[in-house]
């Protein structure tokens, strides 16, 4: 009999033993996702760097995208040379800057009203540091962008000018959460105003979209005047797993995002 229980408890413990090495374990406690299926699902993505980064801490990165999917998903569509938003896109919420203290090369300038308190709070700290932040672009709708392109397209001929201008469509500015810093020259590269956004933009959710090195990466040439509002959460996820680059980021978030959201945990 005492044989019979020993036997039946190394059986026991054995089983035990195999539970704990076969079952995965839960990364963070809002979200459905094991490490294996974090590995196997984002395993595809062509930046073996960045998943090793994600990798390297599974529970930091969920707790992250976890705030970056609770923003407004216009956000953080991604707009490039691939994808379009298509002729109707057009954001509901547009204010013109003239009823802000923002600085503007024009009177016509609009932006989504979402965005225009972090835009007013980082103008305000520059200024602190006596840098004066002047947009000179900002929401371009489709109409205005395909005029826009058409232009350069004269200016330059076509091959150039796709190096510089989004073909309707294809414009960040589009999204009305786009703007160029004055002047949109390569000038404005060697300015204190750009320096002071490179260092400080991402705290406010603001981040360059054509950084310079990148052409390969983004489609366009370095653009030192042009950010993009993705957000805080955002900026930060993009500082720290996806090597300041907003393009890697939106491309990873275009293809994984819908399996962060399905195993997100139904709030009760
Ligand atoms: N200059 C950028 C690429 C645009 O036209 O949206
Ligand atoms: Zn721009």
């Amino acid at each position: 009999m005492l044989r019979l229980i020993r036997i039946f408890g190394i059986l026991l413990f054995g089983v035990f033993l195999i539970m704990m090495c076969t079952s995965e374990t839960v990364l963070h406690p809002d979200f459905t996702i094991t490490d294996k299926m974090l590995n196997e699902y984002i395993k595809e993505f062509p930046h073996p760097d960045i998943t090793e980064k994600i990798l390297a801490n599974p529970k930091e990165f969920l707790e992250s995208i976890k705030a970056v999917i609770a923003l407004p998903p216009e956000f953080l569509f991604l707009v490039d040379k691939q994808h379009s938003l298509g002729e109707a896109y057009e954001p509901e919420d547009l204010e013109n800057l003239q009823h802000y203290s923002i600085k503007t090369t024009k009177k016509s300038l609009t932006l989504r009203s979402v965005i225009l308190d972090d835009l007013t709070t980082m103008i305000d700290a520059a200024k602190k540091e006596n840098i004066d932040l002047v947009i000179a672009s900002a929401y371009r709708s489709y109409t205005y962008q395909a005029q826009v392109y058409g232009y350069w397209v004269k200016q330059l001929g076509e091959e150039q000018a796709d190096r510089e201008s989004a073909k309707p469509g294809h414009s960040q500015h589009q999204l009305g959460t786009t703007l160029d810093f004055y002047p949109i020259d390569d000038s404005f590269a060697q300015t204190d105003e750009s320096e002071w956004l490179l260092m400080h933009a991402s705290d406010y959710g603001f981040s360059l979209s054509y950084p310079e090195g990148y052409e390969d990466v983004t489609g366009y040439k370095y653009e030192p005047w042009h950010y993009r509002y993705v957000g805080k959460e955002t900026t930060q996820m993009i500082d720290s797993y996806f090597m300041g680059i907003q393009q890697f980021f939106l491309e990873f978030y275009s293809g994984y995002a819908d399996f962060f959201k399905t195993h997100l945990k139904e709030k009760t």
